[in-house]
């Protein structure tokens, strides 16, 4: 059974096949009388409801999971959670502390498993960001996309994997310390965001301090202070659509007056995360 783990893992032309998906509007039912596991580690607004809506369009039954009533690691094994939960459901989700949670759940069931976010990617996320940037420019070959901030981050990540997938062009502009530790082949990475910015059709960024981060919040803080999203550097990119997963911290990464630009996108992806979530399920369960 194919999983959902990683853009990285999927196979050659999987990504198109998961945003035609995504556009279409007549899959059916392809999960009537299944139930979808959604195990959620940590908190989400995007992410549980978006996938939620999008098992019940395909008839199927969500089941939301919080993290004390099956304890991976804690009550019983990660093995033992997937296994039990694979006696009555179609696919299990879940959103993980430590993505090696993920890969013991997979390795121990025969039905999918796919990642909600783990420390290492979102590739949910990377799919409605990609929709996304198909909708507003009409193509994803050649798109010019921007990372602004945390270029080591679990979006980061699964963006970087999803644009080489489809032929767009990023670049990560990130101070010391924070580049991407494992970049496709094909990404660029800088440490000026002026230099990225100059000629993005795209700029996105992402918070400073991740789920999980709270420790380092303040290094974190100090060493992004000159990579804020505000209405100068976005003045540089020309007119770039801003882009960003949510949530956002404004005054932080970016400023309220980005955000609220004609130019914002950022609901539009929220949107898209519907979208995407379905295909993406739909996909699991073997609809081409
Ligand atoms: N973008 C995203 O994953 O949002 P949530 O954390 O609210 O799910
Ligand atoms: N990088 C962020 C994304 C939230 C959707 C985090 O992991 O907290």
């Amino acid at each position: 059974m194919t999983d959902l783990l990683s853009i990285a893992d999927l196979q050659e032309g999987a990504v198109a096949e998961i945003l035609a998906l995504s556009e279409r509007t007549d899959l059916g039912r392809p999960l009537e009388g299944k139930g979808v596991a959604l195990v959620f580690q940590k908190p989400s607004a995007r992410t549980r409801n978006s996938t939620e809506m999008a098992v019940v369009q395909l008839g199927g039954h969500p089941v939301y999971i919080q993290k004390e009533e099956v304890g991976i690691d804690t009550r019983e094994s990660a093995e033992d959670v997937a296994r039990t939960l694979a006696c009555y459901h179609a696919i299990i989700c879940a959103r993980v502390m430590d993505h090696r949670h993920l890969v013991r759940m997979a390795g121990a069931v025969e039905v999918p498993v796919a990642n909600l976010l783990s420390d290492r990617d979102h590739p949910f996320q990377a799919l409605a960001d990609l929709l996304t940037v198909k909708q507003l420019l009409g193509r994803l070959e050649g798109a010019r996309i921007a990372w602004i901030g945390d270029a080591d981050n679990n979006v980061a990540r699964s963006l970087a994997q999803a644009c080489v997938a489809v032929g767009a062009e990023l670049t990560l502009a990130s101070p010391d310390g924070y580049r991407l530790s494992d970049p496709p082949y094909g990404v660029r990475q800088v440490a000026d965001p002026a230099e990225a910015v100059e000629g993005a059709e795209f700029v996105y960024t992402d918070v400073w301090v991740s789920m999980g981060q709270d420790e380092e919040a303040e290094a974190r803080r100090q060493a992004f202070a000159a990579y804020q999203v505000n209405e100068a550097l976005m003045a540089r990119a020309g007119n770039a659509w801003f882009l960003h997963c949510l949530p956002a911290r404004r005054g932080e990464e970016v400023t309220h007056a980005v955000m609220e630009s004609p130019r914002s996108a950022v609901w539009r992806q929220a949107e898209n995360r519907m979208h995407t979530a379905r295909g993406a399920l739909a996909w699991l369960a073997g609809v081409r």
